[in-house]
Formats: C-alpha cells, sequence, structure tokens
C-alpha cells in the first residue's frame, strides 16, 4: 500500500535484506564489474534487425523534419508504454524553500541550496539541489545538472553542503550506517564529480540525491512521487505507469523549473548528465523533456545507450529481474524476447534530434556494452542527417581516449565504470562547442550527414 507521507518523508526504516539486496546492486560500480553467465564475445552477438526510427507505425516513411516532429511522438510513446513507463503531469507549481546561498570553495563559487517539493502538499517528496555557480561569473551561465548517488555532501568536501535525511544504501566507505549518510562521507565521491573543473570553464554545477526523489530499492516507490500520484482505486502502478527512472527523470524536470526561475543560471543552457543507472536516467530525461540542451550518458549501458538486441553484456532480462523497479512491468515481455520490442536504444538517442547528445563508455565496462552504446549513436545518425546535422559520422567504434563525433559525441575512455576527469573534459569540450563558446573544432563542420 502507498504510505502515508510524513514530515519526515523517506524516514522509513527498511530491512536488512532490502539494504543487503541494494548493496548488490550497486554492481555496476565495482561489485560486479563483468558478471558471468552473459555474453562478452562480439562474434557471439546474435542476428537482429533493427526497428526503423524513420517508418512510421503503420508503414508510411519519414521524408521531413515535419514527419520526423509526428514520428517523434510515437517513438516517444513507444518508450513511455514498452520501457520507462508513463509519468503523470506534477500537481501544483513550483515550491521551494531556499536553504542557504553564500561563497563557497575559497571564493571560487557561490553556492546555493534550495528544497523543492514534488507534491503540492508541504510534506512529501521533495529534494534539495545543490548549486555551485561561478563566483566570478558577470552573467547568466550554462549549468550541468545531474544526480549524485550517495548524497549531495560526497560531491566535495565543502562543510556547507546539507546532508540528506532520506534513506541511503549502507555503505561505510559512503559513511552510510543504518540507512542514513552521516558527516563521514563528506567528499568521498569527488572523485567523480570535476567541481574545480566545471566552475572554472564557467559552468555551474547543480546535483541532486537521487534517493530523495526515489529511493533505489523494489519498495521505494511507495516513499516517492510514484505512490503519490497513484491512479485512483490502485494500490501500486499499473504495468504501463512509471517506473523509478521515470520518476528520477521527473525529478530532473523539477530542477530544471526551478533553474530556469534562477537569473544567473541560462535556462536554454542546461545540460543533463548521468553516470550508469543515472546515465540511463539522463538519457530518457532528455528525451522527454526537450528543454534540456544536451544530453550526457556515462556508462548507462543497458536500458540506457547500449542496443538491447545485442544482448552483451547485461541483458534486458537480467535487469527486468533485478532492478525491477527501474522500469514499467511492462519491459518484462522482453526478457530474451528483445527483437519483439517495438524500439530499441538508438531510438532513444534519435528523441534528441536535433539537440546535441553524448554517450561515454569505458574499455572494461564491458556489462554496459561499449560497443552497443556506440551504435545507438551511430544508428541515430539518419534522424539528424534529416536536420542536415552529423551525429557521430564514423561508421566504427574508435580507439581508446579519440573521441568523435559532431551533434553526437562518443568516446570510450580506457579504464572501467567510473566517472574521470577525463569524461569531464570530453563533456565540457563538446558543451562549449554546442553552445559557441569555442571556434567549431577543425573537421566537425566537413562532416557530411548520414542519409539513409
Ligand atoms: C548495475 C546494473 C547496471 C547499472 C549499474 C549502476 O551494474 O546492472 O545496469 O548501470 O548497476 O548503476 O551502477
Amino acid at each position: 500500500m502507498p504510505r502515508v507521507f510524513s514530515a519526515e518523508t523517506g524516514m522509513r526504516f527498511h530491512s536488512f535484506l532490502i539494504a543487503i539486496a541494494c548493496v548488490l546492486f550497486l554492481g555496476g560500480s565495482s561489485v560486479v564489474a563483468q558478471p558471468k553467465g552473459f555474453n562478452y564475445d562480439e562474434s557471439k552477438v546474435p542476428k537482429f534487425e533493427l526497428p526503423d526510427s524513420l517508418i512510421f507505425d503503420d508503414g508510411s516513411p519519414v521524408k521531413s523534419v515535419a514527419d520526423w516532429k509526428k514520428r517523434r511522438a510515437e517513438v516517444l510513446q513507444l518508450f513511455r508504454d514498452h520501457v520507462y513507463g508513463n509519468a503523470p503531469k506534477l500537481r501544483g507549481g513550483l515550491k521551494v524553500k531556499l536553504l542557504s546561498e553564500e561563497e563557497a570553495l575559497d571564493g571560487l563559487a557561490i553556492r546555493k541550496q534550495v528544497r523543492i517539493q514534488l507534491t503540492d502538499k508541504p510534506y512529501g517528496p521533495r529534494f534539495d539541489l545543490l548549486i555551485y555557480r561561478p563566483a566570478a561569473a558577470k552573467k547568466a551561465v550554462p549549468a550541468i545538472l545531474g544526480y549524485n548517488f550517495y548524497g549531495n555532501h560526497t560531491i566535495h568536501p565543502d562543510p556547507g553542503i546539507v546532508i540528506h535525511q532520506s534513506w541511503s544504501r549502507n555503505d561505510k566507505s559512503k559513511g552510510v550506517v543504518n540507512n542514513r549518510a552521516t558527516e563521514a562521507g563528506r567528499g568521498s565521491r569527488q572523485s567523480r564529480w570535476a567541481v574545480e573543473m566545471i566552475l572554472k570553464r564557467g559552468y555551474a554545477l547543480a546535483t541532486i540525491y537521487y534517493g530523495d526523489v526515489e529511493p533505489d530499492h523494489k519498495d521505494g516507490w511507495e516513499d516517492s512521487t510514484r505512490s503519490y500520484y497513484l491512479a485512483p482505486g490502485r494500490s501500486k502502478p499499473a504495468p504501463t505507469d512509471w517506473g523509478a527512472i521515470g520518476a528520477w527523470a521527473t525529478g530532473l524536470s523539477r530542477a530544471l523549473d526551478y533553474l530556469g526561475t534562477d537569473r544567473s543560471i541560462n535556462e536554454k543552457q542546461v545540460v543533463v548528465f548521468g553516470h550508469s543507472r543515472l546515465g540511463k536516467t539522463s538519457l530518457w530525461t532528455g528525451a522527454s523533456d526537450e528543454r534540456f540542451a544536451i544530453t550526457i550518458s556515462n556508462n548507462s549501458g543497458c536500458g540506457g545507450a547500449a542496443l538491447s538486441r545485442r544482448r552483451f553484456g547485461e541483458t534486458v532480462k537480467r535487469i527486468n529481474t533485478v532492478f525491477p523497479h527501474w522500469f514499467n512491468d511492462r519491459f518484462n515481455r522482453y526478457n530474451e524476447n528483445e527483437n519483439d520490442c517495438p524500439v530499441d536504444q538508438h531510438m532513444l538517442v534519435a528523441l534528441m534530434a536535433p539537440r546535441p547528445v553524448y554517450i561515454a563508455s569505458a574499455e572494461e565496462d564491458r556489462w554496459a556494452d561499449p560497443n552497443g552504446e556506440f551504435l545507438s549513436g551511430k544508428h541515430a545518425d539518419p534522424v539528424y542527417a534529416l536536420f542536415d546535422k552529423v551525429g557521430v559520422g564514423v561508421d566504427k567504434q574508435p580507439g581508446l581516449d579519440q573521441p568523435v563525433g559532431d551533434t553526437i559525441g562518443y568516446h570510450v575512455r580506457t579504464g572501467g565504470h567510473e566517472v574521470k576527469d577525463y569524461d569531464w573534459e570530453q563533456y565540457l569540450n563538446f558543451a562549449d562547442r554546442h553552445f559557441g563558446r569555442t571556434p567549431k573544432e577543425p573537421g566537425s563542420t566537413k562532416m557530411k550527414p548520414v542519409k539513409k
């Protein structure tokens, strides 16, 4: 049953079993780098045919940008109905409480923290948005917005960051004890967040602890917007209702609503970023909310940038079994049956067109199928070509640490399932190029769009 919200939403104590399950869930980071019993051999990838982004459901071809606008609506709805679920419209206006706004990081940044409600009630689900912006900025700056896994306070040792009260996955190395975040976690994830680099390049960084929006376990929906927005008479989400990724995407859209009210941020230049499950989330967010200027997927893998039909590394069946709450229930139909799904992930990338999108893989992150992530980008190229834009623009996955692409950026980095400074450098170069912050890189305008 949906839980009744109290002022301290998210404070419920969950069973030991759930905590253990969630420790295992964190697999992708380091615990389960390459689980056994799955295919990691390119020669064993089954033969498959991808659904065509440029053919309407009734079989007629998409020939123009105007046609694509209609087809785009069809594809988006297919992803809602078969993969991520349908999200309701949030009720009520933006409800925000300013927690603090002051100079931080030795004068490099202004740190602002706001608490944002996700319902029309003063209690109920809410999240804290941490925003660092360059203190030296004279005008509105572009911003990068993304979730973090363990709390805003883990991205930097900055003592002024508010520590969340909501449920956290137990992990002593991140300072989480009895499912509560503590001071010991401050800065424990700073290696993944190039805060100073981002600020020095003139961007703001905005982040949210994803568990504020929905705790990441199978019963987490009871503590999130998903229970609050249940259709009347229902005791759990319907098979085509939103899953956790859908709920997280809605949180990012609400954060963007807020950024649009903050005059120090250029709301037309907000980049949505995410790693791994949160990279799946950033892709779905960029697809479902066209206000995001650029989408970045870091090592997002199955259900993110990787083509499901390849069955390389993580499969649809495995993800639906271990993480039954991420997608809608209908996605289970495609367990060991990917070819019947009316979409594959290249169509998710295509939903960004003509906006820029960056897909990053890591060499050792075979669980996430680096080549499958590249191929999603490549097979989105024909949709970009309709707009006379070059997407990835190359046919083969490039070598290690060799970024490629024009409107669809791609690289495969040396190393494992992580976010490294190298990744951030590429994202900032890409955003600079598309926001006109530096001259276009040589070569990028010479590429020819890939027509079908
Ligand atoms: C697991 C899961 C992946 C996910 C990853 C993560 O490994 O199988 O799909 O991307 O966790 O979010 O770290």
